[in-house]
Parts: structure tokens; C-alpha cells; sequence
């Protein structure tokens, strides 16, 4: 007896023999290969790509010939016509097996397909979102056997897709007799399934074959910014990434602010909720614009914040976030439906989920730094610092995770500085200061050229040079440190005591000039006292909640760090050592994460498990409240000096000489840097 043909599938090398005659894609589901399929089989989605391999594979121990799968069929033909096929691919639910064959699954094709990321170390993100697109065939209407449409919708669901029971809103049974009728009774339905025992509900509909595709949006919002990264839930490809500042701004610039004028003003969080949704109605629109897609394809939105963010865009009261014990409303993670959140610019029935709290300062976004950097799956010991308005921060490796959040202020935004700006062209993003002629150099986005090299003021003409953004200052305080324009207590020396013109005297106290372009109007670019109180709070904060952790575990050291955030990862780590904004460690053994809590909230939009093991995850998280720890104040104050008054650094201080200058000479120093309110 001859046995049935041999169908290898690569990459996976899951291998069985069928029939001749089976068509690819039913071999491909009976060996659990991952080959998509939208239109089951019906030959129109092409979702269900193959190539086919011929000649010797002696590892496979097969010899494939030209006869090994179909001939070419009518169905191929027309989509090569219309929409054309890579050469030497195949339709896998046209083409059957007739022979021993060699099969390949394009990424494209497959389901769970990887998302390439930038960050090696990063983890990896496959595809298995909530929401997916299913075509089908559903029966007519018949006076004899009366049933609904959508019961026959949900029959056919079932029967071609094995799915065992849909929902549906009033607002989708409204357009749901005419989109079956106008698709002849075929049509694609957009289906989330969560990883929650609900039904499946039934996002949307479209006559016949729905080819648009199906998009999310993961948004990480700030207390200063929001940022949005239009996803496409097929390939999970970010097709667009937009951000706007946070209207809330208004109302307090920093979290605690925003409590406090829900605290002078009750009910006054409804107006903080309206334009936070409002925002985000607006950045919806701006980014599908900008994507050229249809807003209403956005079924999806998974949201990272903070604590009192959470409860603003969620319409719920913070003040209790403001006071201990730091109560939530709910920790758990929130599933909602965009209308209940007023988000009125993407698809009506999209699917809103909000990642689960830490504790009550500890937020969803913390919880995306954790599903995004697994510290929880580290051997060596991990310090994540995620550097916002609010540092997240995270300590721990398979043995244990800490997490707590530390209020660091928007100083590292560029905010409170007095030559402070956003990180836009023009923005001083890089410097240098020569430790003998005390001059400084500079860099500004938009441009690669040192302001020393020639073709600078060419390649600047256009954006101008216009103020410092956040890794420039921390960069211009560092290297004011190792120039010795600057103390241990972070005081700014005269011109006398520097040696520098650049230090100008400020009333009571000095300022470093940088850049002046007065004389043709422009800005005078200048880092004064108070900008280095800001930065010392900030950084302060950062080290002193980290400082905390490490305390909680009884450690000294941390093996690696990772710096994560939009700004924490363009900050040079020798020059965040030097402040000490995070603790000593060998230089490369920092590492940056991007925005880590923003690729947390993608990968729970691309992968519906990772909401699973996430909301596990947050359980298995030791919660330290910075607010009420006296050891937090203590390592605060020993952290606003730069780097610390305490805190020995030998691997710092062995590779950056710090200058042992003191510019304390008896008053005018000016503030002394105070602890900031938690915000
Ligand atoms: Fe849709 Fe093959 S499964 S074209």
C-alpha cells in the first residue's frame, strides 16, 4: 500500500501525511500550523499565502516535484489578476497536496506572527489580539424555520468558525439586516474575545470581505503628555505615533495639584475627565488622519496611566489618592466600551482596556513596565526606572519585584527650567563643557553638528536654537559638575570662582550662559540656580525611591539598570550618573528601554494573554509606599547632592574625575533644594 503524500511546513517543521486532494490550509489546521485565514477557505482573503519548495531535501528526507501540490487554479488566477500574487506563491486553501512537498508559511501569513522590535534585549511580541476578523456565509431568512438574523449570524459562526456564542449591542443590531443583505448574505464580522470567559462580542460588521483591516490604539497617558501608537492588529505594525500635551495641565501641573483642585473644588474632577477624553477624541482623529485610515476601523484601546489619571479619565473622584491610605476605587483592570468612556471619535462599540493598578501611587503604567521588562524573569538584579512627571520604579529578578512611584516633577521635561523646552528641533539636546577654557559645545535636535563644526549655523538656520529640552539639561548640569562650575551642593560659582565670564551673577546667585543670540534677537540660552535646584529635586526623588527599593531588599548594589520612559531613553547614562540619578553601576550596564510602559500597553493590545499574565503579575508585585517611608526622606536629602553626600561612587569616580570645588562662601545660595509634594 503506497503511503499518503508527506507535507512538511517550515518554519515550524511540523510534518504528517494526507490524503492527495487535501487542500494546504486544511493540512495546515490539522497539524496546528499557524497559516491565517479570514475568509475560510473561500479563496478571496488571501490571508493564506504558501510557498511551496521543490527539488531534494534530504534534511526533510523528501524529493519534491513539480507535481506535488495542484495545478494552478481559477481562483488563483483571479486574485493574481486583480490583486497579483508574489511569484511562486500559492492560495494554501486552493492549492491541494498530491505529492511529498516542502511547504513554507510566509510571516505574513501567519497568525501569530512576531513583531520585530528595536531593543534587542526587549521582549518579543506575538500576535494574538482580542480582536480578529472572521467572513462568513450566513443563511437566508425562511418563513418556515423563523429565526433571527443574527441568530443565523451566530449559527454561521459557529459552524464555520467553531465559536460558540457572540453578542451583539442594539447599535450593531441596528446596521445588521442591511449589511447582510447588502453583502448577499456574506459578510466579515469583527470579533473581541478577551481572555475572559465573556461571549465574544461583535465589534462591527461589513458587507462581503472586509480588506481595511482592523486597527488598536495603545495609549500611555501622562500628567504631562499623552502619547498614541496607532497599531495595526493584524501585523501589529505601529503605523502611526502622535502625542499632545495633557490639557489637564491647567488645573495643576503636577498629579498632587490636580487632587488638590478636586479637593477645593468638589466635582470639579468631571471637568479634568471631559478634557482628558476630549483629548484623546482629538488625538484619535489626528492620528487616523495622519494614518489615512478611517477612525471607526480603531476597535480597540488599551490605556496605561497613573493612579490619579486612571481616575480622572475613568470619571472617578481622586481625592482619595491624595491622602492615605492612597485608597483606589478599583486596582483591577477596567474592560469598557468606548461610548461608556465618551471616546466618540473611534469605532462606537471599540473595546477599552485599562491595565491593572499596582497600588494606590503605583499605576497602570508601572504594570506595563512590568509586562514590557519581565523583572520578574530576571536572573541578575534589575532596577527599571521609568523617568515621567513621575518615576515609576521597579527592583527585583525571579526572586522578587518592587515597585513604588516617586514624584520627580516635570523638571526632566524641559518644564520648570528656565530655558526649559520640549524636545523639538532647535532644543540644545547634547553638550560639552571644556573642563579648561570652560566653554561649552552643544548639539540641537534637527541636526548631527557639534556647534564648534563647521556648517552649524547652516544646518541650524532653520530651526534656530530656541531653549534646552530634558536630556540636555541633565547633560549641562553634569558636565557644569565635572567642569567644576558647580559644587557637591549643586551652587553655581561666580565668574571669579570659575574662572568663566559664563558665570554671570544672577541676584544672589550665578548662571551658566550657553547661548547667546541676543544681538540678533534671539534667545539667551542660560542654566541659572533654580534650574539646578529643579533638576536636583527631580533627581533626588528618582535615586532616593530607588535607594528605597534597595533598602527593602537589603542590597547595596544593583547588577544592571534600565532606563525607561520617552525621555529616559535618550538621557546619556554617564551624565545621570554623575547627578546621581540612579545608582553606581558599571556605564554599560545601563541600558534603555524606550518608552517601556507605552510597549506594555502594545503588548497587551497585540497579545490578549498578556493580559492575563499581567493582572496575575501585579498580585505577585511588593508595593513600597515612598510617602510614608522616613528612610525615603533621609536618602532624598543624602541625593540632593551631585551626586550624593552619602552614597559613595567608585565605578563613577574612577572613569569621570569630579573637581572637589566649593562655592558656599557664606550665604546666597539660594534655595536649598526641598522635597517635592508627591505629584
Ligand atoms: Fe482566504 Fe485562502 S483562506 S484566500
Amino acid at each position: 500500500m503506497t503511503k499518503d503524500p508527506l507535507v512538511v511546513f517550515t518554519p515550524s517543521g511540523k510534518r504528517g501525511h494526507f490524503a492527495a486532494g487535501t487542500p494546504v490550509l486544511t493540512a495546515a489546521r490539522q497539524l496546528g500550523v499557524d497559516l491565517d485565514s479570514v475568509c475560510g477557505g473561500r479563496g478571496i482573503c488571501s490571508k493564506c499565502q504558501i510557498t511551496p519548495a521543490y527539488g531534494e531535501f534530504p534534511k526533510h528526507g523528501l524529493s519534491v516535484d513539480e507535481q506535488a501540490l495542484s495545478d494552478w487554479n481559477a481562483v488563483e488566477q483571479r486574485y493574481d489578476d486583480k490583486r497579483g500574487l508574489k511569484p511562486g506563491r500559492r492560495l494554501g486553501c486552493q492549492a491541494t497536496i498530491q505529492g511529498d512537498v516542502v511547504i513554507d508559511v510566509p510571516p505574513e501569513s501567519q497568525v501569530h506572527k512576531q513583531v520585530i522590535r528595536k531593543a534587542a534585549s526587549a521582549r518579543k511580541i506575538i500576535m494574538d489580539p482580542a480582536t480578529r476578523l472572521y467572513f462568513v456565509e450566513v443563511e437566508e431568512p425562511d418563513m418556515h424555520s423563523p429565526t433571527g438574523d443574527l441568530e443565523r449570524l451566530e449559527r454561521a459562526l459557529r459552524e464555520q468558525w467553531d465559536i460558540p456564542a457572540i453578542q451583539a449591542d442594539l447599535t450593531l443590531l441596528s446596521k445588521l439586516q442591511s449589511v447582510l443583505r447588502k453583502g448577499k448574505w456574506q459578510v466579515t464580522v469583527a470579533l473581541y474575545k478577551d481572555h475572559t470567559d465573556a461571549p465574544a462580542l461583535v465589534t462591527d460588521i461589513w458587507p462581503g470581505l472586509h480588506e481595511s483591516g482592523l486597527y488598536g490604539l495603545a495609549i500611555d497617558l501622562g500628567s504631562t503628555t499623552i502619547a498614541a501608537h496607532l497599531t495595526d492588529l493584524e501585523s501589529g505594525a505601529v503605523v502611526e505615533s502622535s502625542g499632545l500635551m495633557n490639557p489637564q495641565i491647567r488645573f495643576g501641573e503636577d498629579l498632587m495639584s490636580r487632587v488638590s483642585y478636586v479637593m477645593m473644588n468638589p466635582g470639579g474632577h468631571t471637568e479634568m475627565t471631559d478634557v482628558v477624553r476630549e483629548a484623546i477624541n482629538d488625538l484619535t482623529v489626528s492620528i487616523a488622519q495622519d494614518a489615512g485610515i478611517d477612525a471607526t476601523l480603531i476597535v480597540e484601546t488599551v490605556v496605561v496611566c497613573n493612579p490619579v489619571m486612571h481616575h480622572l479619565l475613568l470619571g472617578l473622584d481622586p481625592v482619595e489618592l491624595g491622602q492615605a491610605p492612597f485608597a483606589l476605587a478599583t486596582s483591577g483592570s477596567m474592560f469598557l466600551g468606548a461610548d461608556d468612556m465618551g471616546l466618540t471619535q473611534m469605532n462606537p462599540r471599540a473595546r477599552i482596556y485599562i491595565l491593572p493598578c499596582i497600588a494606590g501611587h503605583v499605576g497602570a503604567d508601572a504594570a506595563a513596565v512590568a509586562l514590557s521588562e519581565e523583572p520578574g524573569k530576571s536572573k541578575d538584579l534589575v532596577l527599571i526606572v521609568d523617568v515621567g512627571t513621575n518615576a515609576e520604579i521597579l527592583l527585583g529578578n525571579t526572586e522578587q519585584v518592587l515597585a513604588c512611584s516617586s514624584p520627580t516633577g516635570p523638571a526632566f521635561e524641559g518644564a520648570q527650567i528656565s530655558s526649559g523646552q520640549r524636545a523639538a528641533p532647535g532644543a540644545i539636546e547634547r553638550i560639552e563643557i571644556d573642563p579648561v577654557s570652560k566653554t561649552p559645545r552643544f548639539r540641537v535636535i534637527g541636526s548631527d553638528l557639534w556647534s564648534d563644526e563647521e556648517g552649524f549655523d547652516l544646518a541650524t538656520a532653520t530651526s534656530g536654537i530656541t531653549g534646552i529640552c530634558g536630556s540636555g539639561i541633565i547633560e549641562a548640569v553634569a558636565e557644569m559638575r565635572m567642569a567644576g562650575l558647580l559644587d557637591e551642593s549643586g551652587l553655581i560659582g561666580s565668574a571669579e570662582q570659575t574662572g568663566t565670564v559664563r558665570c554671570e551673577a544672577d541676584g544672589r546667585t550665578h548662571s551658566y550662559l550657553i547661548h547667546d543670540a541676543s544681538a540678533d534677537g534671539g534667545p539667551r540660552i542660560t542654566v541659572t540656580q533654580g534650574d539646578i535646584r529643579a533638576i536636583q529635586l527631580a533627581k533626588a526623588a528618582l535615586y532616593a525611591g530607588a535607594r528605597l527599593l534597595m533598602d527593602k531588599i537589603g542590597v547595596e548594589h544593583v547588577d544592571r539598570v534600565v532606563l525607561a520612559g520617552a525621555f529616559g531613553s535618550h538621557i546619556s547614562t554617564k551624565h545621570a550618573m554623575v547627578l546621581g540619578m540612579i545608582p553606581d553601576v558599571e556605564l554599560d550596564k545601563v541600558t534603555s528601554a524606550g518608552n517601556a510602559a507605552g510597549t506594555g500597553a502594545r503588548i497587551a493590545l497585540c497579545n490578549v494573554a498578556s493580559r492575563a499574565e499581567i493582572e496575575r503579575v501585579v498580585h505577585e508585585i511588593t508595593k513600597v509606599e515612598t510617602a510614608i517611608e522616613p528612610r525615603f526622606q533621609e536618602h532624598f536629602v543624602n541625593a540632593s547632592a551631585i551626586p550624593n553626600s552619602v552614597d559613595k561612587f567608585p565605578i563613577l569616580t574612577g572613569i569621570v574625575p569630579l573637581p572637589a570645588v566649593k562655592f558656599n562662601t557664606g550665604g546666597g545660595d539660594g534655595d536649598r533644594p526641598r522635597r517635592r509634594r508627591r505629584g
